[in-house]
């Protein structure tokens, strides 16, 4: 049982779930928060993933996932880390779900372990795996937390990747498979559902920089599974529908700010080849527009074949699209093909401990260029956070003005951003808990609450509790303004 400390705390971070809403020094400032205006139906959440949290690598037949392997291959990870124990979060369950209420949330971003449900990736049910989701869908609807649940955060099973993973052709239809299991169990509480988390990520940091599972280096490969992750977006969507009733669909992409460094044209272009690759490569196709042609001259050769003329014929059908924001990037002209575009890091204002820089401005830059350009009509920011250097005090207690100020910052241009017409629905924190940080294992902290993993003790930070009365204040405009609810 985790212990929940954190009532005797300074600033008023109250013990998550204790119902009591003390002042916090910040307080003062939070009837203006522009986000406290956001409409009645606005969801707010934190995001946690399957494999930074569960730990219960291997309970009632888990199968392995490619981080299971990766976190083994010496190097790889930070400190040797990996998600074995993690935040020990499948048998903290319930204590984890109260912390959660106690922060206000009326959502929470979560992610399903496919191995878990499929030890092989495909083939056999391990209902006792699928028995770990009810549970917290279960939880979570008791309390009034609405779930979203994402079905691929990066951990493909082991056995579907001796089969060649992502870059087989295979890979859709497997993906397919496993979304109709999961549907099959949940699809009647559940209703929002992400396919994939970030295939940005997986594809070219697992596929062609390797620095993630399954530490693959192979631009072709990277193309193919980008190509894969589309097509497999759609057909799991596709089996979601036939399940689920009315279920609202939708994918997680990593979007970023590009800016060239310097006001000359060759940066410029790059700038522009940088935004292709990284955002309109995914965002066209899932908005009907095919692969953008100027990145499908860039990478020529290096495309699966057939690839252009599939996205011709493709749309993402997406209810609503989540956007996982954290920085803006900095682009020069570089002569390395095929994008002869880098990225670059400029000495800036601020820089978060991962070395991302700060810009709140990106965000609803993000978001309104999503609305005007692509015509987006629901919108999540299903990621924003921060990681720093929290030192917690002798009670476990993280003062951690820095990240309160990133959530401040990004929260008010989130609102500007509504305020400017902009559809969007929610907001997730990332994370909900301190958590197995992929290749930076545990070095990196990003929760709204801390985890002091030998115990596994939770602590609410000052940041958390920042959350939790920004959450309280915008409930009680809403009461204020509609005293009946009407
Ligand atoms: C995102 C990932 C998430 C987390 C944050 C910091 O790219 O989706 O799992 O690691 O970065």
């Amino acid at each position: 049982m985790a212990s929940l400390a954190g009532s005797r705390k300074p600033d008023g971070a109250a013990a998550p779930g204790d119902g009591v809403c003390r002042p916090t020094r910040h307080n003062a400032r939070m009837p203006d928060h522009p986000a406290t205006e956001l409409p009645p139906s606005f969801l707010w959440g934190a995001a946690t993933a399957a494999y930074q949290i569960e730990g219960a690598a291997t309970l009632h037949g888990k199968g392995r996932s490619i981080w299971d392997e990766f976190t083994r291959r010496p190097g790889a990870v930070a400190n040797g880390d990996t998600g074995d124990v993690a935040c020990d979060h499948v048998r903290r369950m319930r204590d984890d779900v109260e912390l959660m209420a106690g922060l206000g949330l009326n959502a929470y971003r979560f992610s399903v372990a496919w191995s878990r449900v499929l030890p092989r990736g495909i083939g056999q049910v391990n209902v006792r795996g699928l028995d770990v989701y009810d549970r917290l869908v279960d939880l979570l609807l008791e309390r009034d937390i609405r779930p979203f649940l994402t079905l691929y955060h990066w951990d493909l099973p082991q056995a579907l990747q001796e089969r060649g993973g992502w870059g087989s052709a295979d890979a859709p239809k497997w993906f397919a498979e496993y979304a109709a299991a999961v549907a099959t169990r949940l699809g009647d509480r559940v209703r929002d559902w992400t396919t994939l988390n970030e295939p940005q990520v997986f594809a070219f940091a697992g596929h062609l920089a390797g620095n993630h599972a399954p530490g693959l280096t192979d631009w072709g490969l990277a193309l193919r599974v980008a190509h894969h992750a589309l097509l497999a977006h759609r057909v799991g969507a596709d089996a979601l529908r036939a399940i689920v009733r009315a279920p609202r669909v939708g994918i997680a992409l990593d979007l970023h700010d590009c800016h060239s460094l310097r006001s000359l044209p060759d940066d410029e272009g790059a700038a522009v080849r940088m935004d292709g690759s990284q955002n309109r490569w995914f965002l066209d196709p899932l908005f009907g527009r095919g692969y953008p042609q100027d990145l499908v001259a860039a990478y020529g050769s290096l495309l699966p074949r057939g690839a252009v003329d599939a996205m011709h014929r493709y749309h993402g059908r997406l209810d609503f699209l989540g956007v996982n924001y954290y920085n803006p990037w900095r682009v020069e002209s570089s002569s390395e093909l095929p994008l002869r575009a880098a990225l670059v890091e400029p000495v800036v204002p601020e820089r978060t401990a991962m070395g991302w820089e700060v810009r709140p401005t990106g965000l609803r830059h993000v978001l309104e260029r999503l609305a005007r350009e692509y015509g987006a009509t629901a919108l999540y920011v299903t990621e924003n956070g921060a990681a720093y250097d929290d030192e917690a005090d002798p009670s476990g207690f993280v003062d951690d003005e820095d990240r309160r100020r990133y959530l401040d910052r990004h929260l008010a241009e989130a609102a500007r951003a509504v305020r400017s017409g902009v559809p969007l629905e929610g907001y997730f924190a990332w994370s909900l808990l301190d958590n197995f940080e992929w290749a930076e294992g545990y070095d990196k902290r990003f929760g709204l609450v801390r985890v002091d993993f030998p115990t596994q003790t939770r602590t609410v930070k000052a940041s958390g509790a920042w959350y939790r009365d920004l959450i309280a204040a915008w409930r009680r405009r809403i009461v204020a303004a509609d005293p009946l609810g009407m």
